[in-house]
């Protein structure tokens, strides 16, 4: 008898639930979607999507369903752009319709759409145009963003050649440097790298990025008014929010009591004389808690990239030294050893500047980008597409794209090389996405911030080899030749060691997330993990 109630009651619960799902998928989707598979109740896909693999996941589903193709997180559905054309097709050709911002739960509840990442409309569009001037005119008779670079990379060399050889795990130096590069463009100083309020400042940034990929993270992005009701580590992101919101806004209040109107420092001057002009204005984006989201953004969308990307530079120089010293030869011989390279040097470094393109390909650092938004209706690739379709542009899949890259999963600088040497730039190679959340209409937008700082800085760091390289030949010394695998196909291919560090997500969040989140202590670990794009065995 109690069983029989038992399984009544199940069943009840089952079509409860399978009602519910099917209940929310009606009223959450926008209109008929490119077919994908099948979606279960309330967890859409989500078995599918193996945590911590999702790139590949959707790349293997893409084989199935094509280019354009809808997979369900949760109860949301997300329709995903994978391979060149189709993110050319999207994001290029109809750039203003692919425009918008996908949204993503754990982001909503802390900037609550203020800022650039995460707005949209007209907002957007004010903060994102004038964040790029200011970005690029406020170190005007100062100083610009290069020198920042440069200064820094000096101070993160001191810290390298400290270790006299040592070896040691170069991820917090990297941090400190690519951090400290945003704090002097956006607060008008650096921090010395023990410093406690920039210590603090990191590890409240870590400790998001940490708890975001982890499964907790994952889960409140697919279904957060769920987990607001239930204890977890993830209510520690909004601690650590408010902590920074208030951080950012003491820097404010500092700049408004130390700020010359006419002589702007940096970023927060820059902000603070806007609004200063719009004070009069009811429907102006300038306003206090407006310049703490950007500020925020900026050390968000800056920070880990960048610093992730240069780790992996790092890594896969070591991996293939045959390629550290080619590039080592042409910058010898190019800048030679009396200064540093400048950014003016990277037409005469085609090898070099190839080595720098490849690896961004290579590690594709957000495989998943960022998620768009539609903001009107569209077809694409015979598919209809309505207005606030949620979109993932798969960038891995641009890069892993056999008709546009040699091998594409094997690492080789002459994907960016033609038959004479030159460097040769391609299209499908998309790292910071494409299209209107970068490239505004009249001004380059911030593919041009983007790619420059790790271009420059990793360089550098090669540079001169006495310094730059020191930790990398003790590491290369401390582990035996021996442990490292052998190549495939000649002299590149993936890394060793095949364990998924990625962006963890079988959520949307994995857009926010970047691969050493999931293993913090890595370097130089036994098992050095690949790129996580990357999971072939050697
Ligand atoms: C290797 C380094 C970096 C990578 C791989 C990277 C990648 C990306 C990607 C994929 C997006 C989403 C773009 C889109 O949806 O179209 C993005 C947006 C953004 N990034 Fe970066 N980024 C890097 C460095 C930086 C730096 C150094 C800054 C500034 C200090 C920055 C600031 C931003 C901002 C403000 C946005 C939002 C743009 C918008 O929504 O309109 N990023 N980045």
């Amino acid at each position: 008898m109690l069983t029989c109630v038992t399984a009544l009651l199940l069943l009840a619960l089952v079509l409860a639930l399978a009602w519910w799902g099917c209940g929310t998928r009606r009223a959450r989707t926008p209109g008929p979607l490119p077919p994908g598979p099948t979606p279960l109740p309330l967890l859409g896909n989500l078995l599918q999507l193996e945590s911590g693999r999702l790139d590949r996941a959707l790349m293997e589903l893409s084989g199935r369903w094509g280019p354009v193709f809808t997979v369900w997180l949760g109860p949301r559905p997300a329709v995903v752009l994978c391979s060149y054309a189709a993110l050319r097709d999207a994001l290029v050709l109809q750039a203003d319709t692919f425009s918008g911002r996908g949204a993503m739960a754990v982001f909503e509840r802390f900037t609550r759409r203020n800022g650039i990442l995460f707005s949209n409309g007209q907002r957007w569009r004010t903060l994102r145009n004038f964040t790029l001037g200011a970005l690029k005119e406020f170190g005007v008779g100062t100083r610009t963003i290069e020198e920042r670079v440069l200064e820094e990379a000096v101070c993160l060399l001191d810290e390298f050649q400290a270790t006299a050889g040592a070896p040691l795990n170069p991820r917090q130096l990297l941090d400190n440097a690519v951090a400290n590069v945003i704090c002097s463009v956006v607060f008008g100083h650096r921090y010395g790298y023990t410093d406690p309020e920039f210590r603090r400042l990191l590890d409240l940034f870590h400790d998001n990025f940490r708890i975001m990929s982890s499964r907790w993270g994952e889960i409140y992005n697919i279904f957060p008014s769920l987990l607001d009701w239930i204890p977890g580590p993830h209510h520690r992101i909004f601690g650590n929010f408010t902590e920074l919101r208030v951080f950012i806004s003491e820097q404010i209040q500092r700049h408004r009591q130390t700020r010359q109107p006419e002589v702007a420092r940096d970023f927060i001057d820059c902000f603070l004389a806007q609004m200063d002009k719009e004070q009069q204005d009811p429907e102006s984006h300038f306003q206090r808690e407006t310049l703490v989201m950007t500020t925020h953004n900026l050390f968000f969308g800056g920070t880990e990239t960048t610093s992730t990307t240069l780790r992996y530079g790092l890594l896969i120089l070591v991996k293939y030294p045959e390629v550290a010293a080619k590039v080592q030869a042409e910058l010898d011989a190019v800048v030679g050893r009396a200064h540093a390279p400048r950014l003016e040097d990277r037409a005469r470094l085609p090898y070099t500047n190839a080595v720098l393109h490849e690896i961004q390909r290579f590690i594709s650092v957000l495989p998943l980008g960022l998620p768009r938004a539609l903001t009107r209706d569209a077809h694409l690739h015979g598919h209809f597409l309505p207005k606030s379709t949620f979109v993932i542009p798969l960038l891995a899949s641009s890069h892993r794209d056999p008709t546009q890259f040699k091998d594409p999963d094997c690492f080789n600088p002459t994907n960016f090389l033609d038959d004479k040497g030159e460097f040769q730039s391609n299209d499908a190679f998309m790292p910071f996405a494409l299209g209107m959340r970068l490239e505004g209409e009249d001004r380059p937008g911030l593919s041009q911030v983007h790619g420059r700082e790790e271009g420059e800085g990793l360089t550098v760091l090669l540079h001169p080899q006495e310094s730059g390289c020191a930790w990398a030949q003790a590491w290369r010394a401390r582990r035996s030749s021996s442990s490292l695998p052998p190549s495939c196909k000649g002299s590149t291919c993936s890394l060793w060691g095949a364990r998924p560090i990625s962006t963890s997500p079988r959520s949307a969040l994995a857009w926010a997330t970047c691969p050493q989140y999931s293993s913090s202590a890595w370097w130089p670990a036994e098992a050095c993990p690949p790129p996580h794009t990357l999971n072939k065995s050697p």
